[in-house]
């Protein structure tokens, strides 16, 4: 008998080796190698899928087509989208096991028949009837939607061209399969093989597809960051399982801008959106030591945040410096640029700083919110509640002006701020007050007064 041939297969990056690496030459990740069986090269996307051959078309001669789109009619999804579904396109939602995905399916499946859209919910995870109770409870109801329990990517092929769906869901990526490959569901080669035949089908029958992806631990969606390349639109599904507040990120649109997000509640009849998020972010601020209100640059959108911080003494050799919600590193560093420019030695404390709500920012614009945190909790000094901190601090304890101040001002002010400290010198909204602060160091006054 012939000996199986295997190789090892990098589970982040897709990079294949001969032999079992430690760390990825490619992404540098460490033991994410797997072995996987190779497979004869058939082709298995190309032998479905028999379309016409098609002509190139001059450059000069292409009529350009406003992007046709399925509105949901949920603003939250639709402003992530790029203002909807774009007709034929891939889009990608990755996100942990439970946060979800299943669950806003689902509501999409009914908000888009209810525009006469046909929709075919593919599942590979739960029975016809786990899916009927879900929909009971969600009050889906539409006779457009319709399911289909299967996990063989040619049986589901034969389906699509058969039905001709116009909308169609892939719950999930890992669990579906093609019998041309014989490693095992949820491994790269079958989620590359797999995903590159729902692109064809999607393009060729323009068949708007969302594929539903989970995400590793690490964050990336397992079988992974092939499949980001392939699709037109990635969406990520953030939140943690003891919280109901859900985001929603763009972080590759073809249609739109990234960067992008839309805020939902997790509630007894599925998802809720969230109009306005700085409220449900802030509203349970209380007035006490370590809590300063921040305000981040989603995209288009500011919004507000409470950073909460905790300095205690510690007794540990090493001091612990805990980061929620914002990068462990800009902790440090922040920490660092307090040492340095307030003469306030940390070393014997631990520092813990939490974004409430399970937020996660990525926007420097809050460091001024985090190093007045630090300060307000280790002078153990309570600021007002009707003041915010909006600034990104430099290595030489210098407050920087941020981008989109104006917006950020009238977000403050609708929620009932009466002033922010800032660097920004530009105009200043009718009923707002700025306080210009120049340096970390300006900031011991104002916590102590
Ligand atoms: P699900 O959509 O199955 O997650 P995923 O597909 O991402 O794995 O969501 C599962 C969680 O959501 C589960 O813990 C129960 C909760 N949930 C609600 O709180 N309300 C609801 O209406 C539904 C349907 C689910
Ligand atoms: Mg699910």
């Amino acid at each position: 008998m012939a000996k199986v041939k295997t190789k090892f297969v990098c589970l982040e990056c897709g990079y294949e080796s001969v032999k079992w690496l430690g760390k990825c030459p490619d992404c540098s990740g460490y033991s994410t190698f797997t072995e996987e069986r190779i497979f004869e090269e058939k082709n298995a996307s190309k032998k479905i899928l028999d379309f016409d051959v098609k002509k190139p078309v001059c450059l000069d001669h292409i009529e350009i087509v406003e992007a046709d789109r399925v509105k949901t009619g949920m603003e939250e999804l639709d402003r992530v989208l790029g203002d909807g579904f774009v007709k034929g396109s891939l889009v990608l939602i990755g996100g942990e096991p439970g946060i979800g995905k299943s669950t806003l399916l689902l509501q999409v499946s009914e908000l888009v028949a209810k525009k006469e859209v046909d929709v075919l919910y593919i599942t590979g995870e739960e029975s016809l009837s786990q899916i009927k109770m879900r929909a009971d409870r969600l009050g889906v109801l539409s006779k457009q939607i319709h399911i289909l329990p299967e996990t063989n990517i040619e049986i589901i092929i034969e389906t699509i061209k058969k039905d001709h769906p116009q909308f169609l869901i892939v719950d999930s990526i890992q669990t579906i399969y093609t019998d041309e490959i014989t490693s095992v569901p949820g491994s790269v080669s079958q989620v590359r093989e797999i995903t590159n035949m729902f692109m064809n089908i999607s393009k060729n029958m323009g068949i708007t597809t969302v594929i539903i992806g989970h995400v590793t631990k690490e964050g990336n969606i397992a079988g992974p960051k092939i499949l980001e390349h392939m699709v037109d639109t990635v969406l990520y599904f953030e939140g943690e399982r003891l919280n109901t507040n859900r985001i929603i990120r763009t972080v590759k649109n073809r249609f739109g801008s990234t960067n992008e997000i839309g805020v939902f509640e997790m509630g007894a009849k599925g998802l809720i959106e969230i109009a306005e998020p700085s409220k449900l972010l802030i509203e349970s601020k209380k007035e006490a030591s370590g809590s300063v209100i921040g305000c981040a640059l989603e995209g288009t959108r500011p919004l507000l945040l409470e950073i909460q911080a905790l300095v205690t003494k510690t007794n540990l050799p090493m001091p612990r410096r805990t980061a929620i919600g914002i990068d462990y590193n800009r902790l440090s560093l922040l920490v660092a640029i307090i040492e340095k420019h307030l003469n306030v030695y940390l070393g014997a404390y631990d520092v813990y700083v939490n974004v409430v709500g399970g937020f996660k920012v990525n926007d420097t614009s809050t460091d001024l919110a985090v190093v007045t945190a630090v300060l307000s909790s280790y002078y153990d000094q309570i600021l007002p509640n009707d003041v915010a901190f909006v600034g990104e601090v430099g290595l030489l304890g210098e407050i920087r002006s941020i981008i989109n101040f104006e917006a950020r001002q009238k977000e403050l002010k609708k929620m009932g701020f009466k002033y922010c400290f800032t660097a920004n010198t530009d105009t200043v909204i009718s009923g707002f007050d700025v306080k210009l602060i120049q340096n970390v160091r300006d900031l011991r006054k104002t916590i102590k007064g």
